[in-house]
């Protein structure tokens, strides 16, 4: 009786098919090495430095990063003076004032990155109708995010013979239906990174992905050192009921 039920289960688990809707949408994934895959991945401070500025000089100008505040860089390595001038850099909508009017200062570290657009009809109107989705859990949002989002940004192409390619569209082979409103952001040394790293395409990309990792998923650090803690603490207390096991149980030998 339960091993049919097990067969039956297994029959289901093995020959039901994968829903797979990417694979008709592009070439698979490849899987990136990223600093922060694995049990005891941790976010690669200087790539996050050079990401928060790829975000800042290039992504920002259409993307928000609503989820962040200036203050949470703090948690990946930056120095309280770092953060202050990375507020003061902007200008935030603050009010009302005694006289009821709204009024603009420069950022606080317990501001958060303030939209590039007013509001969605406003962001739509500037990128050709396309809505440019907060970027805060876009690596968390997508299967695989961070070899996706890696994967999408260095994915722009020359579309083939035959597409036929909406106007104001982009070829992109990882981008379900392969035509993307964004136009490719990245361009060789598009930037000057402050630590002196070339900005490839493919750099820029990889850190900005890694710092979009990261804001998607701030808690990672801390979650995973818990998890070895609570593996140790597992290991030491079995060791402890083994030997208290034994201690009872000898008198009976
Ligand atoms: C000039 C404006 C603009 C810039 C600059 C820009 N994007 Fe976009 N992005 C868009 C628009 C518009 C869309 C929506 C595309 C669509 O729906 O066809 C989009 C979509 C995306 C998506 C979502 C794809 C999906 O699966 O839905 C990601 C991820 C993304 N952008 C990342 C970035 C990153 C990272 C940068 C900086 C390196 C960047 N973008 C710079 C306009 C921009």
């Amino acid at each position: 009786m339960h091993k049919a039920l097990l067969a039956a289960l297994l029959a289901v688990a093995f020959f039901v098919p994968q829903s797979s809707s990417r694979a008709a949408e592009g070439p698979a994934l490849p899987a990136q090495a990223w600093s922060f895959k694995g049990a005891f991945g941790t976010y690669d401070r200087a790539a996050v430095r050079r990401g928060l500025q790829v975000y800042r000089e290039v992504c920002a100008a259409c993307h928000s990063l609503n989820l962040v505040a200036f203050r949470h860089l703090g948690d990946v390595g930056f120095q309280e003076a770092e953060i202050k001038a990375v507020a003061e850099a902007y200008k935030v909508k603050d009010g009302p004032d005694d006289a009821g009017d709204m009024f603009e200062r420069a950022g606080r570290p317990s501001d958060y990155f303030p939209a590039p657009f007013a509001n969605t009809k406003a962001a739509r109107a500037s990128n050709g109708g396309a809505l440019p989705p907060d970027l805060s859990l876009m690596t968390k949002a997508r299967k695989q995010g961070p070899d996706y989002v890696y994967a999408l940004l260095t994915g722009f192409k020359a579309p083939p013979a035959g597409f036929s390619l909406m106007a104001g569209m982009n070829y992109n082979e990882h981008f379900p239906g392969r035509q993307i409103a964004m136009a490719p952001p990245l361009a060789e040394g598009a930037l000057t990174f402050a630590d002196g790293t070339q900005s490839s395409v493919s750099q820029m990309a990889r850190d900005v992905t890694t710092f979009l990792s990261w804001t998607a998923e701030p808690e990672m650090e801390a979650r995973k050192r818990l998890g070895v803690k609570v593996l140790l603490f597992l290991l030491v207390l079995t060791g402890l009921l083994y030997a208290l096991k034994r201690a009872i149980w000898q008198k009976l030998h």
